[in-house]
């Protein structure tokens, strides 16, 4: 088992975000995650990638419990298991493409220009390396993204609404790239509200107020 949650919750005040979700992701797996708006997707996928601390129960990743762990060890684990996709980019603007793959090298070990290069090209983006943000379609940007996301070769990739901001095209480009990474044995969780999207996964968690709905 990659991931495993047992019985956590998280309180923002009074707002109860998330309530007693358990579930466990083995290897290899592509888990959906999807529910209203407001029903805590965001809230989960942050635990997971330790962007922030449950109210109450336990999160084990690679078997190490990450819940009561120091922000500064969260940071370490973040680096060393994670990889994020967002919705909204986050690509620094005056930086290329090559450059920003090469930021989260920096990040997590030692920027290797070669290796970052043979990132960009797993994406099929070798030739825009030299490029900025701006220089490139979103669904460049977002497969830019996902080459940062690879670089730490990540036990789990975390994502929120990836195709959010992308036009058919470019979201069928970047659908085919996390078909490809499943298929060669990478861990996906994703946020989705398209039910076309969900269904590609092996399996789909529906949140509700909050609650794991059963299925
Ligand atoms: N930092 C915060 N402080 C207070 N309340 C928060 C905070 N973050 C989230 N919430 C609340 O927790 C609930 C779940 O929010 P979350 O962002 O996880 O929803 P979501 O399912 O991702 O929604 P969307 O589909 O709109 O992105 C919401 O009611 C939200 O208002
Ligand atoms: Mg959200």
């Amino acid at each position: 088992m990659v991931l495993e949650l047992k019985c956590v919750s998280k309180t923002y005040g009074s707002v109860t975000a998330l309530k007693d979700i358990s579930f466990g992701v083995s290897k290899g797996a592509w888990i959906s995650i999807m529910g209203p708006s407001g029903s805590g997707k965001t809230t989960l996928l942050n635990l997971i990638g330790c962007l922030d601390k449950p109210t109450s129960g336990q999160i084990l990743l690679d078997g190490v419990e990450i819940s009561k762990l120091s922000e500064k060890e969260l940071t370490r684990i973040r680096r060393e298991k994670i990889g994020f996709v967002f919705q909204q980019f986050h690509l620094v603007s005056h930086l290329t493409a090559l450059e920003n793959v090469m930021l989260a090298q920096y990040y997590h070990s030692m920027p290797d220009e070669e290796e970052a290069l043979a990132a960009l090209e797993r994406v099929g983006l070798k030739d825009r390396a030299c490029h900025l943000p701006s220089q490139l379609s979103g669904g460049e940007q977002q497969r830019v993204c996902i080459a940062r996301a690879l670089i730490n070769y990540p036990s789990l990739i975390l994502s929120d609404e990836p195709t959010g901001n992308l036009d058919e095209a470019n979201e069928k480009a970047v659908i085919e790239l996390f078909e490809e990474l499943h298929q060669q044995g990478h861990t996906i969780i994703m946020v989705t509200h398209d039910p076309e999207i969900g269904a590609l996964a092996e399996r789909k968690l529906l949140l509700d107020h909050g609650q794991l709905m059963p299925r």
